[in-house]
């Protein structure tokens, strides 16, 4: 989560019983750095790091979650127009996993043709693939489902088919509060790569509907912030 998730932050959340870390979202280049400044000018919690100073930033993140955690994967979720600095993120020593956004929906973000929007490339399967064939942590996609104008079923298969390692998906139903569980089921059954279901993990049954819908992972985001879980998710 963007402003919130970073290393201090992800600290003190890991003993909870995640195997998975996610710092950023972070932005890499000058459009993305100049649409995150709008975002905090509005009020909205960004990282706003430089670009002189972003990769130096992220390393030292890692390693200061490494260094109590050695056994948790570190992921970095990050914005660019292009691939070259996602390469550069995805080469950081220690980072487990780098994580293509395609999912913020900020205004100033889809200007730019970033986050969702990603989605709408003619040249979405070479971006991925650029990068996966290039970087030396896994790589990992996080869509927004349900996008307006996007088959979310294709979307997956070309994630898969571009070598990523994992398809993160936020399973966001426009005007429902819980995740589109049929969707997640009809990816799940249609794809062989890793997914990574995200969206209202916030109660135990619905840590229940998301395992059911055979995902090989889930992520909570806004129940962590809220820490509002009301089970233990080291059982799962
Ligand atoms: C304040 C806030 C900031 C967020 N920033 C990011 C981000 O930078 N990158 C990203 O991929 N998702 C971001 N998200 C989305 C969450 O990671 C997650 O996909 C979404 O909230 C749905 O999951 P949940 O129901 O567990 O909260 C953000 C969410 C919130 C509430």
């Amino acid at each position: 989560m963007a402003g919130i998730t970073d290393a201090d932050f992800l600290n003190k959340v890991i003993p909870y019983g995640f195997n998975v870390a996610t710092l950023g979202g972070y932005s890499l280049d000058t459009p993305t750095i100049e649409a995150s400044k709008k975002i905090i000018q509005r009020g909205r919690k960004e990282f706003d790091f430089p670009l002189d100073m972003i990769f130096n930033h992220i390393e030292n993140e890692v390693g200061l979650i490494k260094k109590f955690h050695r056994n948790v994967k570190v992921s970095a979720n990050v914005r660019s127009t292009n691939p070259q600095p996602i390469i550069e993120v995805g080469n950081i020593k220690k980072l487990d996993i780098v994580e293509i956004n395609c999912h913020c929906r900020q205004n100033e973000i889809l200007a730019i043709g970033c986050g969702q929007e990603m989605l709408k490339r003619d040249d979405l399967n070479k971006f991925i693939s650029q990068i996966a064939d290039n970087v030396s942590s896994e790589v990992s996609v996080k869509i927004r489902a349900n996008v307006e104008g996007v088959d979310s079923l294709k979307i997956a298969k070309l994630v898969e088919n571009a070598g990523a390692d994992y398809l993160h998906v936020d399973a966001m139903k426009p005007g429902v509060f819980e995740a589109d569980w049929q969707l997640l089921k009809e990816i799940c059954n249609n794809v062989n790569i890793k997914v990574i279901g995200n969206n209202s993990v916030n109660s135990l049954e619905n840590v229940k509907k998301m395992i059911d819908t055979g995902v090989n992972g889930f992520s909570i985001a806004r129940s962590v912030i809220s820490a509002n879980l009301d089970f233990d998710i080291t059982n799962f």
